[in-house]
């Protein structure tokens, strides 16, 4: 007798194609069990389970410093080549000008130091007050120590807005570098990048862009936003703690940073100081792996390449964020009372807000005793903070993430409604 074949079990119902599965994904985030309502991605996100077991098997895995003779050396050299590889597909870029750093404030403040060797008397440099200190105070001091001038682009506090006007009006024709944001970390606003890049470029200066804020919310393609030089911290979108810094290969060449003596001069390990951290690299691999994952869920056919994934993954991703937004937006002017400085066309996902008459640091204390993390703060965009009106010390940043979900949105809108009824 033989025994009948089982029949064959229908595959278990996954979401369907175009959906955003945010239970599903949100399964995924050990963190996510201690039960925070987590609004403070933009200081850092939450990290899935996938990405920390990648960071311990590259630790537990037989260790050398990345070579070519033994199974470990080359272990380590695969994993340095597979994240260039997973980052380049994240960024649109070559993975030979794919510099990895300990984070973004210090590949652009050894890039500002590099670059400054070639600065002269009379050149300048133009930074925005829309920016994160990091792409500010780098080219300050750059300047400073080289006697070229700084020039201001400022964006308009009633808006948002940095327009591209503002920017043109104090680029000139001894401008080097133009850094700006690709997206303000504390109001959201995303400047129209391509514009400001055609600006910079027509007088010959290199536009650098940080993209640590921008890289988490919307699909990234840095030759299209016309980038020079684009930074980004994969710790902001579910990877490990690094910076990474793009360019093409033929353009890190013509730079000369400072590096010792016996390490290698080819690009682009000629600007990674000492040995590279394998283990976060790993992590970053597989940190881009679940975004490709999510854009398998979101595409309706089958995608081929992993750029191609990244991008579906990444526009369900701010799909996803923006229908929160919205929703969070609309509630938010519905209960009144309540001041958002976040208010540019184009924005990411990230609001600040404050509750009138009650104190920053009171509303992030009553949220957070409602296991609510909406931190209070500049955030490290000062200038920002400053030309908002909001001196030092900013007010309350509520940032979505792609694990933000309904109920955790539900949370922070009850929250606020009872600091608008209690004052505080
Ligand atoms: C917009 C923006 N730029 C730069 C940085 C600095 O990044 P890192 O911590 O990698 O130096 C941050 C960090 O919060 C940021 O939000």
């Amino acid at each position: 007798m033989t025994t009948p074949a089982p029949a064959a079990r229908p595959a278990p119902a996954g979401p369907a194609p175009g959906t955003y599965d945010v239970a599903a994904f949100r399964a995924r985030f050990p963190a996510l069990v201690e039960g925070a309502a987590h609004f403070d991605g933009p200081g850092g996100s939450q990290v899935p389970g996938d990405v920390a077991r990648a960071v311990a098997d590259a630790m537990t895995a037989a260790t050398a410093n990345a070579g070519t003779v033994t199974r470990a050396e080359l272990r380590a050299r695969d994993v340095v080549l597979g994240a260039r590889a997973a980052l380049g597909d994240l960024l649109g870029v070559d993975p030979r000008g794919v510099v990895v750093g300990r984070s973004m404030t210090q590949l652009t403040f050894d890039l500002a130091r590099t670059l400054a060797a070639g600065w002269g008397l009379g050149d300048e440099v133009v930074v925005s007050r829309l920016d994160h200190d990091a792409n500010i105070r780098p080219w300050v001091l750059a300047a400073e120590a080289a006697g070229v001038s700084v020039r201001w682009a400022d964006f308009e506090p009633s808006t948002g807005e940095l327009d591209v006007d503002a920017v043109a009006a104090v680029v000139g024709p001894r401008t080097r570098v133009v850094a700006v944001t690709a997206a303000s970390n504390l109001i959201g606003t995303r400047p129209d990048v391509p514009a400001i890049a055609r600006v910079a470029h027509e007088v010959g200066a290199l536009l650098v862009v940080d993209g640590v804020h921008s890289t988490a919310h919307v699909p990234t393609d840095v030759p299209a936003l016309g980038a020079d030089v684009y930074l980004c911290s994969p710790y902001k979108l579910m990877g490990p703690h690094v910076g990474v810094m793009a360019a093409a290969p033929a353009f890190l060449e013509t730079l000369h940073p400072a590096k010792l003596l016996p390490s290698t001069d080819a690009v682009p390990e000629r600007f990674e100081l000492g040995t590279l951290p394998y283990e976060l690299l790993a992590g970053c691999t597989a940190a881009v792996e679940v975004l490709a994952g999510l854009g398998d869920e979101a595409a309706d056919g089958p995608l081929t390449t992993r750029r191609e994934r990244v991008l579906a993954g990444m526009a369900a991703v701010e799909a996803h964020e923006d229908r929160l937004r919205a929703r969070l937006e609309t509630a938010v002017t519905d209960l009144g009372g309540i001041t958002s400085w976040s208010r540019a066309r184009r924005r990411t996902p990230t609001v600040l807000l404050r509750v009138d008459g009650v104190p920053d640091e009171v509303v992030t204390r009553r949220l957070a005793e409602r296991g609510v993390n909406a931190p209070r703060g500049s955030f490290y965009a000062l200038e920002a903070s400053r030309h908002l009106g909001l001196g030092d010390g900013g007010a309350v940043r509520v940032g979505l993430a792609p694990y933000t979900d309904d109920d955790d949105v539900t949370r922070l809108l009850e929250g606020l409604a009872a600091l608008r009824s209690t004052g505080g």
